[in-house]
């Protein structure tokens, strides 16, 4: 496994962000017929806005199906959000309710499929996300 999973829609903008983010992540099935991901190690979740700014609908299916295992839910620490700031207060609000739901950061948001400073930002801001969390494994 890898401790970055994310989910992207046919149109794939969140699974770009990824390739060009460089780092081995795992990604949430689209279909249901697929087999379902299980996570085994901790991990940052990337995902997408959908549900068009109403709330509604904001937190993809296959990404509550996801957390539903709660073994996959134990394992989250942190969320990425995409989006679109056409959406206005909804940009990325997919990441907000899931850092809600779950009690983890949301770490960070990006439109679409990121620019050059957002991959940067996530790379940097990843490896920074993971010494903090060794460093509070070690002082439990
Ligand atoms: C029907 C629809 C609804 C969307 N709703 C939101 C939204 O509420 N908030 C937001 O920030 N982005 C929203 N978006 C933008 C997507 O999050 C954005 O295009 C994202 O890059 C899609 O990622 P994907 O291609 O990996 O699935 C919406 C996009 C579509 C097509």
């Amino acid at each position: 496994m890898t401790n970055l999973v994310y989910f992207s829609s046919v149109s794939g903008n969140t699974k770009r962000f990824i390739e060009k983010l460089g780092r081995s992540a795992a990604r949430i099935p689209l279909h249901a017929r697929e087999a379902a991901l299980h996570a085994d190690e901790p991990y940052v979740l990337v995902v997408p806005t959908y549900g068009g700014g109403d709330g509604k609908g904001a937190v993809p299916k296959q990404v509550i199906r996801f957390l539903n295992d709660p073994d996959n839910r134990s394992k989250i620490r942190g969320v990425i959000s995409a989006g679109n700031t056409n959406f206005g207060t909804a940009f990325g609000l997919a990441g907000d309710i899931i850092a809600e739901k779950t009690g983890v950061p949301h770490l960070y948001r990006f439109e679409v499929f990121g620019t050059p400073d957002d991959v940067r930002a996530v790379d940097d801001g990843l490896d920074a996300f993971w010494s903090t969390q060794q460093l509070q494994t070690v002082s439990q």
